[in-house]
């Protein structure tokens, strides 16, 4: 097995916390054993997120010292917009403040109540804005997608059949667009083939209906693009984004992620109509046009940050860190969601500790024992995350329930890693004491933020 050196060398160092077994029990008892209410600075290696905890680049702080913080007209957005242009391709970019920002015009744009929207599995806020502007989210993703164990190259594709039928069912005009998700954050990180994407859109133009991306973690895809599918091994990861971008109509975009940047995300679009309508929300929710929620510096930073993230040797980088701590845990026989994707390590919280019911919420207390073990802090990805159903009020039941050890870009070192599969392991071995939790303050949307947590 080899695993890249980094294809960087560190110029500033943020020191970060050592802390003890006893303070660490007391401050996850003070979070209501929830990770999302740890402080930062109780955490010793932060995996909680890969969103907003990039490392910049000496070039793409040297870009911020050039922000031009103009009400209208940035100079910085003229340069954002044309790298967007160049590297997605698509005619229109609204700057928002971050993807969900994009997600909430998107949905006011297209959906009317009534509508479907169809998608390769949920994400949090994307469903949630579909769901407050009236439509109901329709899981098309192949079924291989809920296994966990099942090592497949693309496991992030729309089953094309589930999509016929339901076109067929509620009928095209109900269908707004298809949010195209790549990749599927809460699959593992699982891609999507540009075959798949081909005829996703091929099959969507026939009916009319418009397919959109969640472009969020678009690198991580090319790159699997490159690695996994037949006759792309030539071709670089530039030219792979903009093919797989020319399959859509438009697309939302955390910059957080793949564009890393601490801040940002936009809106794309080729319809000039929509492209309209989109200007006139923006300045209501986010700001101007032109910087749509974000300063000046940080659309200059994000536009360097497109440029690097096409670079093979940074994308190799990281996703040969995924998979490194992805083999120690599999060497240990800790039960990890297959195949690896390109931004997390997903700990299968059912097979880990299978004698938790899931309404004892399995993941959610495996990240608090992790916590509390070594201080490397993970995400619940499982049934509090999935929130309730909006008729019956039960909890959705995801069959996946998952620990997710997220790796930000350009932050730790291998050695890092080590530490957090020692301690997976370490939890793993006094798994069997390990009896699960109580949920005692539950919010209404999106409660996996700020829900509250009692061990049984
Ligand atoms: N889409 C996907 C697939 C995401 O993973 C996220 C954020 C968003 C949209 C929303 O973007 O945070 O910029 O508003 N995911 C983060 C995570 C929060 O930790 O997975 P945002």
């Amino acid at each position: 097995k080899h695993y890249v050196a980094e294809p960087y060398k560190i110029k500033v160092i943020e020191p970060i916390s050592v802390t003890t077994k006893a303070e660490r029990e007391r401050f996850i008892a003070e979070a209501g054993y929830n990770t999302f209410l740890l402080r930062s600075n109780q955490c010793m290696i932060d995996l909680l997120t890969d969103s907003g905890t990039t490392a910049m680049s000496d070039n793409q702080w040297a870009g911020m010292m050039l922000g031009d913080e103009a009400y209208a007209g940035s100079r910085n957005f003229l340069h954002l917009q044309e790298v967007v242009r160049e590297y997605y391709g698509f005619r229109h970019i609204v700057p928002t403040h971050q993807g969900r920002g994009a997600e909430n015009l998107l949905s006011m744009i297209m959906i009317k109540p009534g509508d479907c929207v169809p998608g390769n599995m949920y994400f949090t806020t994307t469903r949630a804005h579909q769901e407050r502007n009236g439509a109901t989210f329709v899981d098309i993703i192949v079924d291989e997608a809920h296994d966990s164990q099942l090592d497949l190259p693309f496991k992030g594709n729309v089953d094309l059949s589930k999509l016929e039928r339901l076109i067929a069912e509620v009928g095209a005009e109900r269908i707004p667009y298809l949010c195209l998700a790549v990749t599927v954050n809460l699959a593992g990180g699982q891609p999507v083939s540009m075959a798949n994407m081909r005829a996703v859109h091929k099959l969507c133009a026939a009916h009319g209906i418009k397919v959109m991306y969640d472009a969020t973690r678009c690198i991580e895809n090319a790159y699997f693009i490159k690695t996994r599918e037949e006759g792309y091994a030539d071709v670089t990861i530039a030219a792979i984004l903009k093919e797989m971008m020319s399959y859509a109509d438009g697309c939302t975009m955390s910059g957080k992620k793949d564009c890393l940047v601490n801040i940002g995300g936009f809106l794309c679009m080729n319809d000039e109509e929509l492209y309209q309508k989109a200007s006139e929300l923006v300045v209501l929710f986010e700001g101007m046009p032109s910087y749509g929620g974000m300063a000046g510096r940080d659309m200059e930073a994000m536009a360097r940050g497109i440029v690097e993230s096409v670079d093979y040797n940074y994308i190799h980088h990281r996703v040969a860190q995924c998979r490194y701590l992805a083999d120690k845990l599999d060497e240990a026989g800790i039960p990890v969601v297959k195949p690896t994707g390109g931004h997390a390590v997903f700990i299968d919280a059912r097979a880990f500790l299978p004698h938790v019911a899931q309404d004892r919420f399995p993941a959610q207390t495996l990240a608090a024992e992790l916590y509390v073990e070594s201080g490397v802090r993970a995400m619940e990805r499982g049934i509090v995350s999935a929130g309730r159903n909006r008729e019956t009020g039960d909890h959705h039941r995801p069959k996946l329930e998952l620990v997710r050890l997220t790796l930000p870009r350009r932050v730790y070192t291998y050695a890092h890693l080590d530490t957090v599969a020692e301690a997976c392991i370490a939890v793993y071995k006094r798994r069997g004491r390990i009896a699960g939790l109580e949920m005692i303050h539950e919010p209404k949307v999106l409660r996996f933020f700020t829900a509250r947590f009692q061990p049984l």
